[in-house]
């Protein structure tokens, strides 16, 4: 095993963790919590992100640096323009994350604690949003980095 596997391995990993969790929260616990009344509904999503977001996090470091460290193996030049591509749609993925982090996320943790279900449903409307978004941009991520999509 060579460097260069070990950081595909960890990149793919970060990649599964990140757009797995994303596919599970809208595809499986948003359609299964619908059927909550808010007061269970929104404590039960704060509870599932507080623990979801922290391994973004990591996720987001391990694919950054794992990434980083195989394109400067080829070089910036040198690299496949589907590389350059990722790395783009990349970056915007952990914007989009950040903007998640520091904006509706902090609003949704308020608003729990106060009680305050309007303004924890429409804080979480602007997750599942950008959520869905960024699950979007990972899939076509994916699809570019494994088929090139003729980039
Ligand atoms: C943001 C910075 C990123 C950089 C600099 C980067 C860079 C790279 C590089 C250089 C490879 C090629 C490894 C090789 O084939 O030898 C790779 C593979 C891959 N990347 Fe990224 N990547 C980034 C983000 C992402 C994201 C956000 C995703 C998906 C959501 C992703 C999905 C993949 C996948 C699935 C592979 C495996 C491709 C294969 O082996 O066929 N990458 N990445």
């Amino acid at each position: 095993m060579s460097l260069h596997h070990l950081m595909l391995f960890l990149h793919v990993l970060g990649v599964a963790v990140w757009v797995g969790g994303m596919a599970f929260a809208w595809g499986c616990l948003r359609p299964a919590a619908l059927a909550l009344p808010p007061a269970q509904r929104l404590p039960l999503w704060a509870a599932s992100l507080a623990r979801f977001f922290p391994l973004v996090w990591a996720a987001i470091a391990l694919i950054l640096l794992s990434g980083f460290y195989m394109l400067f193996e080829v070089g910036f030049a040198g690299a496949p323009r589907a590389w350059h591509v990722m790395l783009l749609t990349g970056l915007v993925m952990v914007a989009v994350f950040a903007s998640i982090w520091f904006g509706p996320w902090r609003r949704l943790l308020h608003a729990v604690q106060r009680e305050d279900w309007a303004v924890a449903a429409l804080a979480l409307g602007a997750i599942r949003q950008r959520v869905g978004f960024n699950l979007a941009l990972g899939i076509l991520t994916i699809a570019i980095a494994t088929l090139g999509l003729g980039l």
